[in-house]
């Protein structure tokens, strides 16, 4: 098993914002259950006990909203899309949309899946390839494959080099400077940002006219004809372009950028790790050749989904979320004033002593099923909990292995960067490289 090594904070980072009252976290003694913190402007609580955890994002989450400066962040993206809204609104939403990423869905979306991938994969030539760009393509072609009856294709290389330039515009500042732990949150240049930005809107506000101007197709209820008919469904009944576009501009950055990180650093530790690596080899050549229909996959991909779920525990994606108290509340004794914010720094959880054994180290066996019971409740959240969780998180892991194991059957992959790739904070978890691979044909 290897140490893998994480990088560490770039040179250029203030020491003020590296020498953070969180940094300690990571050592073996911590146990404290939250640290408050009074440096953002206004009161924040980073939460790390479980029982806090469940208080503020799930016994009690109507009390606590999206913060206003996440929205803010997102906003000249995503807009107010109707399921991120808060409220009961949302639930209903959800409810009509979940029936899209149910068991039988995915087990019908699988065959899209693989054979969309397999084809991109014959297309792309050996060489050097920055993991995250061949990740950031082939998910965005597997969501419009499954999710969008490839309404999104011709137009993937605009919405890709659009949001390429959106988080371009943001660069991470680490929140916590400790080795293996850093945590970023982003900061903006605010009208590259915008420009790229309302450049991926128009792109999606083509897609959709393009879909309201065609007959109904008697067979087709996709994402994109759901969400165009629950944005019709609100009161008022005649919602502007922008609107609509706020709901697909949501699925489209949050279904596949997210998979796309997972996938690279997924490639990045097992090019690590040779016993890892030919063991997920071992299972993508039994899928690939083994005539094995699309639907039965994930029952013989076991290994390869404990590597992205701990890839997902390493690199989770989205490594940090805030929400703001509504109202004055009291959660495991202690004050939260209304405004507060409170954070639930995954990505510090993921590595904590308190909740992991050696926690810096790659090691999918902990995910496995006979090993999975040991993994406390609120100390693996790369979905997100509560109300808000993930939408999408089955059909990411399931679109994730396709991709791995479609991949590893396909070439030999070593990492080509000088140095291991540092990890960024730009709306995801990205990477200061791209994560250079050398994919050989095998
Ligand atoms: C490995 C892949 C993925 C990861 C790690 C991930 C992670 C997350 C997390 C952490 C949240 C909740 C954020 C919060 O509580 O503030 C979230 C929300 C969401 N995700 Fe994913 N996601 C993934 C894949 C997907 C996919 C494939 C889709 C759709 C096709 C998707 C659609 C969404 C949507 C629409 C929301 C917003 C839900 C809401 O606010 O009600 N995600 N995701």
């Amino acid at each position: 098993m290897s140490i893998v090594k994480t990088g560490t904070p770039r040179e250029s980072a203030p020491r003020a914002v590296c020498v953070d009252p969180l940094s300690g976290i990571l050592q073996p003694g911590f146990d404290r259950s939250h640290i408050a913190l009074d440096k953002f402007g206004t009161r924040s609580f980073v939460l790390f006990d479980p029982e806090l955890i469940r208080h503020c994002f799930v016994a009690n989450s109507a009390n606590y909203h999206q913060a206003e400066a996440r929205k803010r962040l997102a906003e000249p993206l995503l807009g107010e899309s109707i399921l991120t809204a808060d409220g009961e609104q949302s639930r209903k939403v959800r409810q009509t949309i979940g029936r899209l990423f149910n068991r039988q869905a995915l087990d019908r979306y699988s065959a899209r899946m693989i054979e969309t991938t397999l084809q991109n994969l014959d297309d792309l030539a050996p060489g050097v390839h920055a993991a995250s760009d061949l990740a950031a393509r082939l998910a965005l072609a597997n969501l419009s494959a499954s999710l969008f009856s490839n309404a999104l294709d011709a137009r993937s290389p605009d919405i890709l080099a659009a949001l390429d330039g959106v988080y371009d515009a943001m660069w991470g500042l680490p929140l916590v400077g400790e080795e293996g732990g850093v945590t970023y949150y982003p900061r903006l240049r605010r009208k590259e940002r915008n420009e790229a930005a309302a450049a991926f809107r128009a792109v999606l506000g083509d897609i959709i006219s393009d879909r309201l101007g065609r007959p109904a197709d008697a067979g087709r209820s996709d994402l994109l004809d759901q969400l165009i008919a629950l944005r019709k469904a609100q009161p008022g009944g005649n919602p502007t372009l922008e609107r609509m576009i706020d709901d697909v501009a949501t699925f489209v950055v949050a279904g596949h950028e997210t998979t796309a990180s997972v996938v690279a650093w997924t490639l990045y530790l097992l090019s690590q790790d040779a016993r890892a690596l030919q063991r997920a080899r071992d299972e993508a050549e039994v899928v690939i050749h083994g005539g094995i229909a699309p639907e039965h996959w994930p029952e013989h991909l076991t290994f390869t989904l404990a590597c992205v779920e701990e890839t997902q525990r390493l690199y989770p994606p989205a490594p940090i979320f805030t929400r703001q108290a509504q109202k004055d509340d009291i959660a495991g004794g202690i004050a939260i004033p209304a405004g507060s914010i409170v954070l639930l720094p995954v990505r510090l959880i993921h590595r904590m002593q308190r909740f992991w054994t050696q926690p810096d180290r790659f090691m999918p066996e902990r995910f496995l099923p006979q090993n999975r019971g040991r993994i406390g409740q609120f100390s693996f959240l790369p979905f997100g909990l509560g109300p808000r969780m993930c939408i999408g998180s089955a059909f990411g892991n399931r679109e994730a292995i396709i991709l791995v194991a479609a991949i590893l059957s396909r070439f030999d992959l070593s990492y080509a960067g000088a140095t291991p790739p540092v990890p960024e904070l730009k709306f995801v978890m990205r990477s200061d490289n791209g994560i250079p691979m050398r994919l050989s044909a095998r």
